[in-house]
C-alpha cells in the first residue's frame, strides 16, 4: 500500500488493523512516514508503544524488523556477526593444499558466512521494512551512540565486504519506558511522541477492538476499575493490555457484572504484584463500584 496521504486515511488504515490511534499519535506517525523521519514513542507501560510498529508494518506491507534492547547488547547482535560454526566446518572440509591458498581466508569472510542481525537487515531491506528498535532505554550509552550513528546515514561498513547503504531508510519507531533518560542527541535525531493513558471512551473502544464477544456494559465496568487502579500508589499500575485481559478474563468465567467477588478472583489478569494486591483488595467495592 502507498503512504497515507493524510492524517485521517493513517488512522483509518490502522483501525482496519484493530489499532486504535489518537489524532496526536497519528500526526506524528503521518510525520515520520512521510519525512522519513525515526519516532521516538515513549509512554506508561502497555499503551501500545511496540503494538503500532507491528500494525503499520502489516497495513503497509512491509517487513517488520525488530531489535529488541537489552542491557549489555552490543554491536554485533545488532549489525551482523560471522557464523562462526560454518566457519569451522568449511576449513575443516578444506584439503591442506586448498587451505594454503591465500584466498582460502578472504573466503571466509564473505556474504556466506555473514549473519545479518536487525540493523543491517533494515538497511538491506530500506523503505520495504519497519524498524522497531524496542525498549531502547534498556540498552546502555555506547549502544546509543551506535545506534546514533547509524540512523543518522543508514548505513553500514563491513571491512570484509564493503558498505552497505539504504537507498531510502526504513521507518524507524524506537520506544522507550523511560526507566532511564535517553540522551539529548538521539532524541534530536528523532520526532517524539508521549502515548500516554486513552481516555475511558477510547479504551472501550480498544476493548471492544480487540475483543468483539465482550459486552460494552462489561467492557464500561472494566475500563472504569481500571483507571481507579491507575489513581491508587501502585509498582506496576495497568495497562491496556491488562484492560484487555482482564475483559477477557471475565468474558471467558462467564461474568456478566463486575463486582467485589467476581473481581478478587480474577485481579490476576491486571494486578500482578504482591503489595499491589495487597492495596487493591483492601480497598475493591469501591474499585468495582462504578461504570
Ligand atoms: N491504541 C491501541 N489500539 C489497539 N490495541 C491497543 C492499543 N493500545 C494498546 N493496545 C493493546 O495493548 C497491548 C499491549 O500493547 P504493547 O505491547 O504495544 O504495549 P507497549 O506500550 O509496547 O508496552 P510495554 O511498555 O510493556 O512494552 C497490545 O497487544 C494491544 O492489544
Ligand atoms: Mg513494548
Amino acid at each position: 500500500m502507498d503512504l497515507p496521504a493524510t492524517v485521517a486515511e493513517l488512522t483509518d488504515t490502522l483501525r482496519q488493523d484493530g489499532y486504535l490511534a489518537d489524532r496526536g499519535l497519528a500526526t506524528a506517525l503521518f510525520v515520520a512516514m512521510s519525512l522519513h523521519r525515526p519516532i521516538l514513542l515513549e509512554g506508561e507501560v502497555g499503551v501500545g508503544k511496540t503494538e503500532v510498529a507491528k500494525a503499520l508494518a502489516a497495513v503497509y506491507d512491509r517487513r517488520l524488523i525488530r531489535l529488541q534492547c537489552y542491557e549489555g547488547i552490543d554491536t554485533h547482535q545488532a549489525l551482523y556477526e560471522w557464523d562462526y560454526a560454518r566457519q569451522m566446518l568449511h576449513i575443516r572440509a578444506l584439503s591442506e593444499r586448498q587451505i594454503a591458498d591465500p584466498d582460502a581466508v578472504d573466503k571466509l569472510f564473505g556474504p556466506k558466512f555473514l549473519l545479518e542481525r536487525p540493523l543491517l537487515e533494515a538497511v538491506r531491506a530500506g523503505e520495504r521494512a519497519v524498524l522497531l528498535i524496542d525498549e531502547v532505554d534498556r540498552s546502555d550509552d555506547e549502544f546509543e551512540a551506535f545506534l546514533l550513528e547509524v540512523l543518522s546515514d543508514f548505513q553500514i561498513s563491513i571491512p570484509e565486504i564493503g558498505t552497505i547503504r539504504a537507498e531510502t531508510p526504513p521507518l524507524v519507531i524506537l520506544t522507550s519506558n523511560r526507566t532511564r533518560e535517553l540522551h539529548d542527541a538521539l532524541k534530536r535525531r528523532c520526532l517524539y511522541h508521549w502515548i500516554g493513558y486513552p481516555s475511558a471512551e477510547r479504551e472501550v473502544e480498544i476493548v471492544l477492538v480487540r475483543e468483539p464477544t465482550v459486552s460494552q456494559a462489561l467492557t464500561r465496568k472494566v475500563v472504569a476499575a481500571v483507571n481507579r487502579l491507575r489513581q491508587l500508589d501502585l509498582a506496576k499500575p495497568p495497562g491496556v493490555a491488562e484492560t484487555i485481559d482482564w475483559a477477557r478474563t471475565l468474558q471467558f468465567l462467564g461474568a456478566t457484572e463486575l463486582d467485589a467477588a467476581t473481581a478478587v478472583d480474577t485481579l490476576g489478569a491486571v494486578v500482578k504484584e504482591r503489595d499491589d494486591l495487597e492495596l487493591v483488595t483492601a480497598s475493591l467495592a469501591e474499585i468495582t463500584s462504578g461504570g
